[in-house]
C-alpha cells in the first residue's frame, strides 16, 4: 500500500487565521492540507475559491494543497487552482461527462488528478481507464457539504473494492473520520486520511495525526 498520508480538513479551522492554521498543523505533522472548494451549486455551502487559495500558498511556502473541488463545473477551475498552487485537483465524479479528458487537462497543468466519489455513487463507476490514469481516488464517507457529519460505514466496501483493483494507488477517506473510525478505514485499504472536527477540534492535534499515520502503517 502506498505511504500514509494525513490531510487535516481546513473547513474545520478558523478561517480568519487560514495561512496560521495551516502552519499550525504542518507543525503538528500533517503531509497536506485537505482544501474543500464549494461552489454553493454541487453543495449548498460556499466556502473559499482560487484567491484565497493563493494566498494561502504565499503565506505557507512548501504547502501541498490537496483541492476537494465540490463544484459543478470541475472544467472551469483548473487554470485557476493551478496558478493558485495547488498541487491536487480532486473533482466530482457526479460533476462531469467526461473524466478522461479532465484528468488529462489537470496533468498538463502539473497537477496531480483526483476523482471522488459522493455516498451514492458505487465504485463501479470508476472505470479501469479512469482509476489508472487518476493518481488519487477519493471515497467520501459523508455527505459531500459540511464538516461534522457522521460517518457511513457502508461506504468501506467502496475501498476495499478500489484498493483491490488499483493496489498503487492512493485511496483517500474524507467525512466523518476520527481515532475510533480509522482503523475501519485502514483495514478497507485507505491510505490517505482527511479529517476536520477530529483534528481542528482536539486540544492535541499532533497525537491524532500520530494515531491516524500509525493505524494505516500497521
Ligand atoms: C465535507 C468535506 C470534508 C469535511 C470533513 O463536505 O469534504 O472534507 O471537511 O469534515 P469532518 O472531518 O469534520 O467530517
Ligand atoms: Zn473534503
Amino acid at each position: 500500500m502506498p505511504r500514509a498520508i494525513i490531510a487535516p480538513s481546513v473547513l474545520a479551522s478558523d478561517f480568519g487565521q487560514l495561512t496560521a492554521e495551516c502552519k499550525r498543523m504542518i507543525k503538528n505533522g500533517a503531509d497536506w492540507l485537505h482544501m474543500d472548494v464549494m461552489d454553493g451549486h454541487f453543495v449548498p455551502n460556499i466556502t473559499m475559491g482560487a484567491p484565497v487559495l493563493e494566498c494561502v500558498a504565499r503565506g505557507v511556502p512548501g504547502i501541498f494543497m490537496d483541492c476537494h473541488m465540490m463544484v459543478s463545473k470541475p472544467e472551469q477551475w483548473v487554470d485557476a487552482i493551478a496558478d493558485a498552487g495547488g498541487k491536487l485537483y480532486c473533482f466530482h465524479l457526479e460533476a462531469t461527462s467526461d473524466a478522461i479528458s479532465l484528468i488529462k487537462t489537470i496533468h498538463g497543468k502539473n497537477m496531480k488528478a483526483g476523482v471522488a466519489i459522493s455516498p451514492d455513487t458505487p465504485s463501479t463507476a470508476i472505470t479501469d481507464e479512469i482509476g489508472n490514469l487518476a493518481d488519487m481516488l477519493l471515497v467520501m464517507t459523508v455527505y459531500p457539504g459540511r464538516g461534522g457529519q457522521k460517518f457511513l460505514d457502508r461506504c468501506l466496501p467502496k475501498v476495499s473494492d478500489l484498493r483491490e483493483r488499483f493496489p498503487d494507488k492512493d485511496i483517500e477517506v474524507d467525512g466523518g473520520v476520527t481515532p475510533k473510525t480509522i482503523g475501519t478505514c485502514a483495514e478497507a485499504g485507505s491510505n490517505v486520511v482527511v479529517a476536520g472536527t477530529a483534528i481542528f477540534g482536539s486540544e492535541d492535534p499532533e497525537n491524532v495525526i500520530t494515531t491516524f499515520k500509525s493505524t494505516i502503517n500497521q
